[in-house]
């Protein structure tokens, strides 16, 4: 049963005080908060409710992405200082997106034997994506891929991180594709 979201807050609250990390990420983590689930601190409302939406049409659409719960603001006074300090503007609350909890290495974390397939199956992915309408953010074609997920063990690949990515037309989306992607290879190659 889906637990109710004051429980849940309560939950990921006493992750964040007890910094239950489950990995590291630029804004102070992410938590590990029960078996199944994880919170990912957000830059701000927006951007948390950005993802969360990005994220359910992608799921729905049957995209590899981590199953979005919801969103949730937790008090800032117990959030870490690296934390508070990433996330300056946002008064009280720092918003965190609880989603399914994904066993896997970036692709940055892989040899280069399991990289290089990884990689082949990310670009795959991402051209659903571009199908569906929706085009991936700046972050995820630039210089690292630590916005994709694969486990080794059933060759799976996870698209993440969807804060700056923006919903748009199937149209526009094919359109802006040939450019993204193009700079998508180019860092493949450099990085070979
Ligand atoms: N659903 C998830 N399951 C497991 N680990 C995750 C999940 N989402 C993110 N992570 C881990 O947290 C890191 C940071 O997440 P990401 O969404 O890229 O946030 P950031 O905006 O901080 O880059 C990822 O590189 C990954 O290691
Ligand atoms: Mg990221």
């Amino acid at each position: 049963m889906m637990k109710k979201d004051a429980d849940l807050t309560q939950i990921v609250q006493d992750a964040v005080d007890k910094q239950r990390l489950y990995a590291e990420s630029g804004k102070g983590g992410v938590y590990d908060i029960s078996e199944n689930l994880v919170a990912k601190p957000c830059w701000h409302e927006y951007s948390a409710q950005n993802e969360y939406i990005i994220a359910s049409i992608l799921f729905e659409a049957g995209v590899s992405v981590p199953q979005p719960k919801t969103v949730l603001q937790i008090s800032r006074g117990v959030v870490p200082y690296a934390l508070q300090n990433n996330i300056k503007n946002e008064g009280s609350l720092v918003y965190f997106l609880v989603m399914q909890k994904i066993s896997a290495k970036t692709i940055d974390e892989l040899n280069n034997a399991d990289k290089k397939y990884a990689i082949s199956k990310y670009k795959n992915e991402l051209t659903k994506v571009y199908q569906h309408g929706i085009m991936p953010g700046i972050d995820t074609l630039d210089n690292n891929f630590g916005n994709a997920l694969y486990d080794t063990t059933t060759k799976t690949i996870w698209l993440i991180d969807f804060e700056e990515w923006e919903i748009t037309t199937p149209e526009e989306a094919l359109k802006d594709k040939t450019s993204k992607l193009h700079v998508f290879d180019r860092k493949i190659k450099l990085r070979k």
